[in-house]
Formats: C-alpha cells, structure tokens, sequence
C-alpha cells in the first residue's frame, strides 16, 4: 500500500474526515458560555445609550438599586474610583468601559447591574435615569474632519482634532514617474461599507473571583484566550497566574470576538466586589450596536495604465472610519492593516498608498470580520479597480489580469508595496475558472441575451493574500510577538492529548489538527484528542483569526510532532538494538535500514518511553513547540460569478459561482470545502443584503436581523468548487491558510458581475450592498450610487 493510502486510512493529510466536534455540536451538547451555570452565580445587564454623542449630566441609580434582587450597580464615575473607567485598546487607544464625561455612540455602555436574575437586572437597568445634554454628532469622514468639526475624543491630552493617523507607504517619486509616463489613467472611488461579523452566539462572560484562593477564573468567548490573560493581567494587576481564561465552545466568532469589550472588563470587577460568579450575555442587538464591526473604508484609486494592458503604477489614498475608539487589533506598525496587501498578485512596478484613520460618533470598528486586518478591502479595491481599469481599456478583463499577473517563475516576488510572496500559480487558477465558466460561451451568450433586452453580467475576482501573522519581527498585537503553539504528550497506551495555542470557533481545529499529528507520526487520527482554549491547560498563542491558525498553530503542530519522532527514533534504537543512524521510518514505524523486516511501531515506542526507556533518557513522551513563522503564507483564488440583472427592478439573480482555491496542500479537503462555501456565502450576503448604517443623527440603521439579513439556504447560491495546489515552501506540511479567502475575494466577483451587466450606462460603481433600489437608480439614472452615510430614515 501506498504512503498516500495508508494515511487515508488513518486519517492523515488529505482524509475528507468528518468533522469529531460534530458528534457534540449536532447532538446540541455543545458546551458555550451561556450553558455554564456555576453556584451562586449573578448575572449582568448593560445599560446602554441611546444618543451618539451627548454629555452626560447626571446618572440616578436609586430607583435600580431599591429594586430586590439588585446585588450592584455600576456606573463610570465608581468604575473611575477604581481608575477603571477607561481601558487600553489592541490598538494603543483607549476605550470607556461605562461612560464618565460623556456618550461617543449609540449603545455605548452608561452603566450596569448585577442581580439575582438577568431579568431583574434589565428591569433595574430600565430604572436607571440618565440625564443627557445632545451633541452634534459625526458619521462619515468628510464630517470628521470639516472645519469646525466637534471633538469626539476631548479625553484625550493631546487630541485636538478627529483624526487618529495619517500613514503612508511605498514609493511616491516612482509613483508619481510611473503615471507621468502613463497612456491613461484609471480612476475609481469606494465606500467598503460597514458590516457586522455576527456570529450566531454573541458576546459573553462569566468571571469567578475566588477571594480564599485569589483565583480569577473567566469564562469568555473570546477567538484568543491567551492574549485576554495578559491584557487582564497588566489592567488589573492581578498576577498573570492566577488568571486562567477559558474559552469553552464558540458559536462563530469571525473577528468579532477578537476585541476587549467593557462587558467582560465588568464581569470581572463585579465578580472581584461581589465575590460571586457574575455572568453576562449579550444580546443581539447588543452585538450590533456595540462590539466590533468591520471595514468602513473609503477608496479614491488611481491605476497608470499603458494602452497594451500594462499597469505601471497604483495610488491608493483610504479613509478610515474607526469609529469613537480606536479598538480593532492590527499589528502595531502597520495602521490600516494589511491594506497595502492590495495588488499582490500583479507585477506592478510603483505604488504609492496614503491612509487617513479618524474618530467618528460610531462603534468601535474595523475588526478584521473573517479577514486578516483590512486585507478584505484591500483586495476588493484591487478587483474592482482592475475590472474598471480593463473596461476603461475596452480590453477583456480575464486579458488584462493575466497580462498583469506575476508569472509562476517569478518568484520569490516583491510585491508592489513591499512584500515577500513566495509561491503560486496565478495563471493557472484564472484558466481552471474560465474553463469551468465556460468563459466564451457565457461571453457569447450574454451579447445575445442583450440583443433581447436582458442584462447578463460576468464578474472575477483574483487575487493573493497574506495569511497566518507573524512572522514575529514584523507582526505584533500589543507589543506580543505573533507566533504560536503545540504541546503534544503521547501517553504509555500510543494514545495523544494535543493542545496549542489557537482557538476553534467552528473550523474544525479539533479533526485536522489530529491529522497533522496522524501523518508525522503514523497514529490513527481519531487516537488524539485535541484541546484549546483554556490558558492554564495550553501554551501561550496568540489564538485565532486571520486564518492564521494552519500557518502558524498548524506548523506548530507538525514541528512538535517531528520533536515526538525524534525522541522515539532513540527508543526504537534502543528496542532494535542497532544504532540510531541505522534506523529508517515510514509511517507510523521505525525499521532497520538493512532488515526491513524488523521494525518497531510508534505505539511500541510510546510504551517503552514509559516502561523501558534508554538509560539516562528522560522518562516520557511529550514536547512543545513554538513556531514563528519565516513569513506569511499567500493562497490564491480565483472566483467567478455570473448574474442576471432585471432592468425593471434592479433585482439581480446568481446564475453560477466557481471558485478555484489554491492554499497549498489541503489538510482535510472537505473541511476546506466548508470554509470555502461559509465564505462565498458571507461575501454574497455583504455583495448583495447586508445592511448596517447610519442616519444623520448616529442611529444605528439595522441593529437587527429584520434588518441585517442573514442569507438562508434559500437565498445562497450554489457553488462549483475547484482546487490548484501549489504547496507553500515555507509551511511544514505545505499548507497555506484558508478560512477567509472567500470572504475576502469574493464580494468583487458579485459586485463586478453587475457592473460588468451595467458596462455601457456609465455608471462605475454602486456601493454594497448592491440592493435593487441602488441597482435600479444606478440603472434609470446612469449615475453610481454612494452607500455612504448618513442614510435618510425619516421618510
Ligand atoms: O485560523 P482559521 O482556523 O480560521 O483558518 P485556517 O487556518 O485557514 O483553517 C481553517 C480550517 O481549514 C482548519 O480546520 C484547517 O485545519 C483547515 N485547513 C486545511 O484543512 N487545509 C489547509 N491548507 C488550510 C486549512
């Protein structure tokens, strides 16, 4: 049998297993923070604000504390006796836990209450009387920094004005030589709109302060346990151990459940006052209003184009709406992101990119919702600039790409703004994807259809990014290094226990992860158990987002596997009888090099490491290992969506979506399939539904889901999948990171699918989410359409 079939067999690399956390999760006995009850446990309420920006005059809490049941109310000015009021965010700003001076959003937190129950807690939140003195309030950039503009962050020493930063990157003179020497450019301006990750479960806490021990214990959804420790640690100045973060079952999380939110950071001091466990759980509108959207970056994009198809120069200029804190968690020295990822995968010689990040009367936003920092609007910028770009040329669009992309033995490539990519094989992908379309046909079919009055449209989206921060020189949070872990303890019986770093919210870490472990040491898949989540059980990581798991915990996860075959490669030595340069392995054995025959499995030698190790070897079978990455890895896609536009009503159908993904080699294929789907799926909902704004006033428009709409299996097209594999040099195993890449490419192939139905009006743009009334306007009016707030809400 082949190596490739037995690891099959055992559940290897490659094995379409079927998902082990399944068995609980559709049996319903997933174990989240809301099912955990512990003795005496209190439960929190959150008052929050109903204005955007407004001074606060004067906050009366009798008529909430007379209530029975009523165990604690706080509010800013007893958080400030406790220099509380205010915490740090992942991003060196600060955030109010509970409002003292004054409201910066809608649904920021004013006060809360601790009770018996959540219902007498919300009942005496309800009892609260706040007095407010309204402001004039800020929703978009331009209003932030007009003349005369109102100073949201007036807490702040040195803040005179709304802006955050002003950054800029790349070469600006080679730039600027590149469009001097341009036969045309192309322009094109943007909103990416807010949108919300919303997982299923929302936010929540239970914190446990045991006085007779000190223990701080928190139960929290949080994508990354052990980076919450440390945060705490230095905010309270409780002592790092005895803090122990355990994250149990997430339902979703996708960048929402990165942040810090005040809710926890008020569980926790309930629960140190009270010596009680103090649980809060968000609801849903909570989560809308208040925790971590997403994007909300405005574009003003620029390519130099030569008339043969060449690009020779981009300049990017975006606006970035933070929101009242700056709070989303990017690496420190990069402050929008990974935005200059942007045109990685195309050869450009210049590139020049400025950046703008302000305060608005907003929530805090601009988490990276299943996205590595700003890399989703970096690359739906690219796709929408390069597909006007080819319109403006009158060039096909599928042409221009690959006259523009970097060729297969071009790397290791520099990309326009200074990146190191280092495998893949663009052309490739572009290829698979017309070929499966059926490009020519679909081209000829929709010349035809237009002959009748139909509008047809073909939209594609390629593009690389960077996935699986660190490596630790360029990428921190915080000043923490960004690498991660695996500790692996294989017991006497060849059974394994597994434990990193990172932290599943439904990707499955619990099945592949086992595989990895399965194919460097031969052990069946289903003979280890993978834990994470709880930071006094697993080793320091800086968790899960930006699908960095598989770059970075995924390579930790082999490296610690190789460290386990080390040690056992001595013991099969000394079982053999021979020494260890005349010992050979395949999987899951060690043979003698010159008697095939005798050989000894890694189970024999998880035995003997516990019963009959070598004299003077340590005891056991378990290692650790930290893995810093020499760089990120770069998975490519290519995603092509055709649409049918109704000219009457602007409504607009999905006929076909084929994706062709290339993350290197596939731990498990169906797992990636499923990430793959869940990710076309968000992009199709932010292309076409998704919708959470703001009115003139700092409403929240679509704090709900009769407004935020979810797409069903009703609604959700159906998807043709298709795999290139370049492995990536780098990885252990060859894997590249895959679990946003369709969210990240995907909503340029919606969009540029009724632009490219739209060619010929004039209209360059319309903003997401492209509903029929914006499509119609664009359509009846031949003008783009702007999603930008504020939006009218009182017609
Ligand atoms: O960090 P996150 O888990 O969100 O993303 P990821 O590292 O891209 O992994 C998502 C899921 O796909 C995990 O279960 C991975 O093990 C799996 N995967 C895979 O099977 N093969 C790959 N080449 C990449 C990811």
């Amino acid at each position: 049998m082949t190596q490739a079939k037995d690891e099959i067999k055992i559940g290897g690399l490659g094995a379409s297993r079927k998902r082990v956390e399944d068995n609980r999760f559709i049996r319903g006995k997933g174990r989240y923070v809301d099912d955990i009850v512990l003795p005496g446990m209190l439960h929190m309420e959150i008052l929050r604000s109903p204005l955007a920006h407004a001074r606060i005059v004067s906050i009366d809490t009798s008529k909430a504390w007379a209530i029975p049941g009523v165990r604690l109310v706080l509010t800013g000015e007893m958080m400030a006796t406790r220099n509380l009021a205010w915490m740090p965010t992942l991003s060196y700003d600060t955030q109010a836990v509970l409002a003292t001076d004054k409201v910066r959003f809608q649904g920021q937190e004013v006060a809360c209450v601790v009770a018996d129950d959540p219902y007498i807690a919300k009942d005496a939140c309800e009892a609260i009387v706040v007095e407010y003195e309204a402001l004039p309030v800020i929703v978009n950039p331009t209003q932030a920094v007009a003349q005369g503009a109102p100073l949201i962050r007036d807490d702040k020493d040195n803040q005179h004005d709304n802006v955050i930063y002003n950054w800029e990157v790349g070469d600006k003179e080679a730039t600027d030589r590149a469009f001097a020497q341009a036969d045309r450019v192309s322009k094109l301006e943007l909103h990416y709109p807010r949108s919300h990750p919303s997982p299923i479960e929302c936010c929540g806490s239970i914190a446990d302060f045991d006085r007779s021990t000190s223990k701080l214990t928190v139960y929290m959804t949080s994508q990354a346990p052990h980076v919450i420790r440390a945060a705490v640690a230095l905010v309270s100045e409780l002592p790092e151990h005895m803090i122990r973060i355990i994250s149990p079952d997430l339902g979703g999380g996708f960048g929402n459940k990165v942040p810090i939110y005040p809710g926890y950071v008020m569980s926790i001091l309930a629960s140190i006052l009270l010596e009680r466990p103090v649980k809060w759980i968000e609801d849903k509108t909570g989560n809308l209003i208040s925790t971590g959207f997403a994007r909300d970056v405005y574009l003003k994009g620029e390519l130099a184009l030569r008339n043969d198809g060449k690009i020779l120069g981009v300049r990017m200029h975006t606006d970035a709406d933070h929101g009242a804190f700056f709070s989303d968690a990017q690496p420190s020295k990069f402050k929008i992101g990974l935005m200059h990822s942007a045109f990685s995968c195309y050869d450009i010689p210049a590139a020049h990119l400025t950046a703008q990040g302000v305060y608005t009367n907003k929530a805090p936003g601009g988490v990276a919702y299943r996205c590595s920092f700003r890399v989703t609007e970096a690359m739906y910028f690219q796709e929408r600039m390069v597909q006007a770009a080819a319109d403006d040329l009158g060039m096909d669009q599928a042409e221009f790409r690959r006259r523009n992309f970097v060729r297969d033995d071009d790397f290791p490539h520099r990309t326009p703004f200074g990146f190191l990519t280092d495998s893949g094989q663009y052309g490739k992908c572009l290829d698979v994807g017309l070929e499966a379309i059926g490009y020519a046909d679909f081209l000829r079919e929709k010349e035809e259809a237009k002959k009748r009055g139909r509008l047809l449209g073909i939209g594609i989206s390629t593009m690389t990014e960077p996935l699986g921060a660190g490596n630790s020189r360029e990428y921190d949070i915080l000043g923490m290094k960004m690498f991660d872990s695996a500790q692996l303890r294989v017991h006497m019986t060849g059974k394994a226990i597994l434990r990193t770093g990172a932290k599943t919210q439904g990707q499955g870490h619990e099945t592949t992860w086992a595989q990895i472990v399965a194919h460097e040491l031969g052990m069946p898949a289903e003979d280890i158990l993978v834990e994470e989540g709880d930071t006094d059980n697993t080793p320091f990581g800086l968790g899960t987002y930006a699908s960095r798991s598989t770059p970075v915990a995924g390579a930790a996860v082999a490296m610690v596997s190789r460290k386990i075959r080390a040690k056992a490669r001595k013991i099969a030595a000394h079982l053999l009888e021979v020494s260890e340069e005349d010992i050979e392995w395949e999987l899951g054995r060690f043979y003698i090099r010159s008697s095939p025959e005798r050989g000894v499995s890694i189970q024999e030698c998880a035995m003997a490491a516990y019963s009959n190790m070598p004299d003077g070897m340590e005891p056991g079978l378990e290692n650790v290992a930290y893995y810093d990455p020499p760089n990120l890895t770069w998975p490519f896609a290519c995603y092509i969506a055709t649409v049918e536009v109704d000219p009457v009503t602007g409504v607009w159908d999905v006929l076909r979506v084929v994706a062709v993904d290339d993350c290197g080699v596939r731990i498990n294929p169906m797992v990636v399939e499923g990430q793959i789907m869940g990710g076309l799926t968000e992009a199709y909902a932010m292309a076409s539904m998704q919708f959470i704004t703001f009115d003139a006033q700092g409403n929240c428009v679509g704090s709900n889901y009769m407004d935020y709409l979810l797409p069903t299996a009703w609604e959700t097209p159906g998807y043709e999948l298709h795999e290139v594999v370049t492995p990536c040099p780098h990885h252990p195993i060859g894997a590249k990171g895959i679990g946003e890449c369709a969210t990240v490419g995907g909503p340029a192939a919606f969009v540029n699918a009724v632009m490219d139905a739209l060619k010929g009006t004039g209209v360059r743009n319309i903003d997401m989410p492209l509903l029929p009334d914006r499509v119609y306007e664009a359509l009846t009016k031949r003008h783009d359409v702007s999603g930008a707030p504020p939006v009218k809400t009182d017609d």
